[in-house]
């Protein structure tokens, strides 16, 4: 068992959101008949299921790969509050972990010792609807674990292909889900280019160096080499994270990839500032969200996600 996490949707960011006060977020959830939650004397916090109903915001119900080849530069991290954020939007969110290291399912406290993995699923023939667990309130998870490092073998000896592999099992997921996140391993292996090819958007996180940017360079390559082979056009975007406003390097970085025909139109307006917050509730077995004071962290991830909902609502 693990403790599930337990994001909170503050009424000062529903009232940020919706552009009123928080005694108008009262007297709406108070008409609408939404339960909320109390923490302390004064804070007021929705869960998902309020905000499902307060918001009711349509998307069209995308798979997102977070992808690139490098590792450490926030694949994790960013799938893993992105998906939390979505969920206090209201959005029903999957979120797949396909790296042997499974660190996105320790994000949601889980030491995965014996349920069911990508591997499992493909070498039993297991639906993965009937294998995700729930992990928080609207958030369902496929965890991994470390077997999950024989997939690229698995996918390669038996010549699965790689464009129908998990996009047969994941499509189908569309009815139950708005947003199913995939978070990948930091290769370009079969696991990658398969996941890549069920995927509707790729979110390639980089971080202000020039490995990140040679690790882009490599992972727009292969996904531009996949695009060619399968017949498939799979957008891209890149997120430029860990940014510190105090470094040339982050200033370097955001106008090289701004001065690049390559990258100029596939960065995302918003960017994640370098933050302790991050690694701290890594460590903790919690998300940014399940405290309602403010930071700029989860500043961030909150116009990230908006911008995502931006991109994939649906008028
Ligand atoms: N914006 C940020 N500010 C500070 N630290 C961050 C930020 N984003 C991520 N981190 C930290 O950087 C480290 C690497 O992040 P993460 O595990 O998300 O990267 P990854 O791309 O998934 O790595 P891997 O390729 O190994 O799976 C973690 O310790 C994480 O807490
Ligand atoms: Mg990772």
């Amino acid at each position: 068992m693990f403790n599930m996490i337990q994001p909170k949707l503050s009424f000062h960011d529903i009232a940020k959101f919706i552009g009123i006060t928080n005694a108008a977020v009262h007297s709406k959830l108070k008409h609408k008949k939404i339960e909320y939650f109390r923490l302390g004397k004064r804070s007021n916090y929705l869960n998902h299921s309020g905000a499902r109903e307060l918001f009711n915001i349509k998307i069209k119900p995308t798979v997102i790969a977070f992808e690139l080849v490098k590792g450490g530069v926030g694949k994790t991290s960013l799938s893993f509050h992105c998906g939390v954020r979505a969920s206090l939007y209201g959005l029903k969110c999957l979120m797949i972990d396909l790296d042997q290291q499974a660190n996105l399912t320790r994000s949601f406290g889980i030491n995965n010792n014996n349920l069911p993995t990508m591997i499992d699923l493909i070498k039993n023939q297991l639906a993965l609807k009937d294998n995700v667990i729930k992990v928080a309130d609207g958030i369902d998870l496929l965890p991994s674990k470390f077997e999950n490092a024989m997939l690229n073998t698995i996918l390669l000896i038996n010549n699965l292909p790689l464009d129908k592999v998990f996009k047969e099992q994941i499509e189908p997921l569309k009815n139950n889900y708005d947003l199913i996140l995939i978070d990948c391993p930091p290769d370009l292996g079969a696991t990658v280019t398969a996941a890549a090819l069920s995927s509707d958007l790729i979110l390639a996180p980089i971080e202000p160096d020039k490995f990140s940017i040679s690790g882009l360079e490599l992972t727009l390559n292969e996904i531009s080499g996949i695009s060619s082979t399968y017949g498939k056009t799979i957008p891209v975007k890149i997120i430029l994270n860990k940014f510190n406003t105090k470094t040339n390097l982050s200033h370097q970085t955001l106008s090289s990839l701004f001065s690049n025909d390559k990258t100029k139109d596939l960065l995302l307006r918003n960017f994640i500032t370098c933050s302790q917050d991050f690694p701290n509730a890594f460590d903790s077995c919690i998300s940014l969200f399940d405290t309602i004071k403010k930071s700029t962290a989860k500043n961030d991830i909150d116009l990230l996600v908006r911008e995502l909902i931006e991109i994939l609502k649906i008028p």
